[in-house]
C-alpha cells in the first residue's frame, strides 16, 4: 500500500465483499466511501456489509479500518477521513479492481488500520501555462490523486506563454492570452529553433467550477495561482495599458525569464482582484490563491517615473519595496475574500508579507527555513527533490527534460520538516508539494512519464512523514496499480522503446548545480531556474 499506513496489523479472516453490498452510516461518510469504490456499486442501508461511524478525534483525515470475517467497520474523522478508508480498502483487493470489469465478489483480507496524515499539505505543481492539460487531464489527475492521498492541487494558470482562464471582465484575456503562434523546441543552450505549429487553451469558469466541485467530492483543494508582477507577457499581450511600459507584448513562444512587468498601481490591483472574484467564484471555497512573486526583472519600474513617483507617494524608496506592498496589497484583498495567499520565496525575501502568507521554497530549504522562523507557514518545493520536470537519470536514453537527475530515492528520502529545523520552525511547514512545469512535458503521456512513480514518494513522504524500509517492495507491487489505471509510468528500469521519444543532446543543466547557485543566491534573473 502506498502510501503506507501508520499502523497496519494483518489479521486472522477475510470477508467477502460482493458487489451491491450494503453500507450504513453518516449519509456523507457514506457518500465519500461509495466514491472511493465506485465499482462496487455499494448500496446505502440500515446495517451493511460496511458500517461506518464518525469519530471526530481521529482528525478530519484520519481514519480506523477493521476488517474481519464479519464484515468492514470504518470509523473516520471526517470526510475525508472516510474517502482515505475507502481508498486504503480499495488498495487491499486486488489490481483487477481499477478496472473497469465487473467481478461478483472480493475478498478483503483481515486487518485493524490506524491512520492519519503527518502533513496537512500533499501536493501537486502543474504549469499549464507552458503547455495547456485540457480538463479531461485535470480528473484524470485528481482521480490519481486521490489514490494516493494527495489532496492540494495547484494550477498555474498564467505565465508569459499564456492564461488559461476565461474572463468575463477581461476576455481579451482568453481570446488573446490563451494562445501562441509556436513554441521553442531547441534545447537548452543551443540556438533557438521552433515548432510552428499554434499552441493553446484555457478553462471556462464553468470547467473550473466543475473541477473545483470534481476535486473537494475527492477531498483536494485547488490552489489557482496567477504569477505576477513578472511572468506577464500574456497578460500584457492582451491588456499592454497594465504594463510597467505600456507596450504590447507577444505571448512569449520562447522559455526563460522575461522582463514583462505589470504595473503595480492601482489600476492592476483593480484588475487582479477581479481576476480573484471570478476564480474564487467559480471553484468555489477557495482557502489559497497563489500569487507567485518569483523570478521578477524590476528594470522597468526602475525605469518608469510614473511608478517610481507612485512608489515615492506611498513612502517606498526602492522597486523591490513597492514589489513587496504590491504583493501585501494583494494578500490583503484575498484576505477580505477569505482566502490565504501563497508566494515562492523570492517574495518572501522581499519582506513584508502578511504573516498568514504561505510561503513555497523553490530555491531550497535554507531560504524555507528562514520563511519558517520568521512564523510563515511552508510547503516544501524545492528543486532538488521536488521538481519532476528534471529527470530521473542522465541516462542517454532520457527523454528531453530540463535536467538531471532526480530519483524516486531521492524524493523517498526527502524530510519536508527536516530534524535540523528548531520544533518552532518545524510546526510551520504544512507539507510537502511535487512540481511539475511544463516547458518539455508537451502532452498527458509526457506527464505521466514524469510524474510517476515519483509523486508514489512524495504521497509515501507527504502523508506518512518519510518512507518505509519496505518502501521499494511496495512500489514495485503498486506499479501494477497503476498499470490496471491506464497510467503510463516510468519504469524503475529506464523508459521503454516508444518514451525515448527525442534523443538526448548535451546542454542539460545538473540539479546539483543549480541548487548549490539557488542556495547561495539574492535573486538575479540571469542566474536562476536556466533558461531553455
Ligand atoms: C520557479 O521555479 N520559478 C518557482
Amino acid at each position: 500500500m502506498i502510501p503506507r499506513a501508520n499502523l497496519h496489523n494483518p489479521l486472522s479472516g477475510s470477508y467477502e465483499l460482493a458487489t451491491g453490498a450494503t453500507i450504513s452510516g453518516p449519509a456523507d461518510l457514506v457518500d465519500a466511501v461509495r466514491l472511493a469504490l465506485p465499482f462496487l456499486d455499494l448500496r446505502p442501508g440500515d446495517t451493511g456489509a460496511i458500517e461506518l461511524r464518525l469519530d471526530p478525534a481521529l482528525g478530519p483525515e484520519g481514519y480506523r479500518l477493521v476488517t474481519g470475517s464479519r464484515g468492514v467497520e470504518i470509523a473516520a474523522g471526517g470526510r475525508a477521513g472516510a474517502f482515505y478508508a475507502g481508498q486504503t480498502l480499495h488498495q487491499s483487493l486486488p489490481d483487477a479492481s481499477y478496472r473497469f470489469t465487473t467481478r461478483e465478489e472480493w475478498i478483503v483480507p483481515g486487518a485493524r488500520i490506524e491512520d492519519s496524515p503527518r502533513f496537512s499539505w500533499r501536493g501537486l505543481h502543474l504549469d499549464v501555462a507552458r503547455h495547456f492539460f485540457p480538463k479531461r487531464e485535470i480528473l484524470r489527475l485528481l482521480d490519481l490523486m486521490a489514490v494516493h492521498k494527495l489532496n492540494r492541487l495547484h494550477l498555474h494558470l498564467a505565465d508569459d506563454q499564456g492564461w488559461r482562464v476565461e474572463s468575463r471582465a477581461y476576455p481579451l484575456l482568453h481570446e488573446v492570452s490563451s494562445h501562441r503562434p509556436r513554441t521553442a523546441s531547441n534545447y537548452h543552450r543551443e540556438p533557438e529553433t521552433y515548432d510552428d505549429l499554434p499552441h493553446g487553451g484555457y478553462y471556462t469558469l464553468d470547467d473550473l467550477a466543475e473541477i473545483g466541485a470534481y476535486a473537494r467530492a475527492r477531498a483536494v483543494t485547488v490552489v489557482p495561482e496567477i504569477d505576477v508582477p513578472g511572468h506577464a507577457s500574456a497578460i500584457l499581450a492582451a491588456y499592454p495599458s497594465l504594463g510597467a511600459t505600456r507596450e504590447r507584448h507577444d505571448v512569449l513562444h520562447r522559455w526563460g525569464i522575461s522582463s514583462a512587468i505589470l504595473s503595480p498601481t492601482p489600476a492592476t490591483v483593480e484588475f487582479l482582484t477581479a481576476i480573484f472574484d471570478e476564480l474564487i467564484g467559480a471553484l468555489g471555497e477557495t482557502p489559497y490563491v497563489h500569487i507567485g512573486g518569483d523570478e521578477v526583472v524590476l528594470d522597468h519600474w526602475s525605469a518608469s517615473p510614473e511608478i517610481t513617483a507612485y512608489g515615492e507617494s506611498l513612502g517606498l524608496d526602492s522597486a523591490v519595496d513597492l514589489q513587496a506592498w504590491f504583493l501585501r496589497r494583494l494578500a490583503d484583498a484575498l484576505a477580505e475574500r477569505g482566502s490565504r495567499a501563497v508566494v515562492w520565496d523570492e517574495a518572501f525575501v522581499s519582506g513584508r508579507l502578511r504573516q498568514d502568507t504561505v510561503v513555497m521554497p523553490w530555491r531550497g530549504m535554507g531560504v524555507g527555513r528562514r520563511a519558517a522562523a520568521a512564523g510563515h507557514d511552508v510547503v516544501a518545493t524545492p528543486v532538488f527533490p521536488l521538481y519532476f520536470d528534471y529527470a530521473e537519470s542522465a541516462s542517454p536514453d532520457e527523454p528531453m527534460a530540463i535536467g538531471d537527475t532526480i530519483t524516486v530515492a531521492d524524493v523517498a528520502a526527502f524530510d519536508p520538516a527536516p530534524s535540523g529545523w528548531t520544533a518552532e520552525e518545524r510546526s510551520h511547514v504544512l507539507g510537502a508539494q511535487g512540481q511539475l512545469w511544463t516547458e518539455r512535458i508537451p502532452d498527458a503521456r509526457t506527464l505521466d512519464y514524469r510524474l510517476w512513480p515519483r509523486a508514489c514518494a512524495l504521497a509515501e513522504v507527504a502523508w506518512s512523514g518519510g518512507s518505509g524500509d519496505d518502501f521499494d517492495e511496495r512500489l514495485r507491487a503498486h506499479l501494477g496499480l497503476l498499470d490496471a489505471l491506464g497510467v503510463e509510468y516510468r519504469p524503475l528500469e529506464g523508459p521503454r522503446p516508444w518514451q525515448r521519444r527525442r534523443p538526448h543532446r548535451p546542454g542539460r543543466v545538473n540539479v546539483a548545480d543549480v541548487m548549490s547557485r539557488l542556495d547561495a543566491m539574492t535573486f538575479d534573473a540571469e542566474s536562476t531556474r536556466p533558461s531553455m
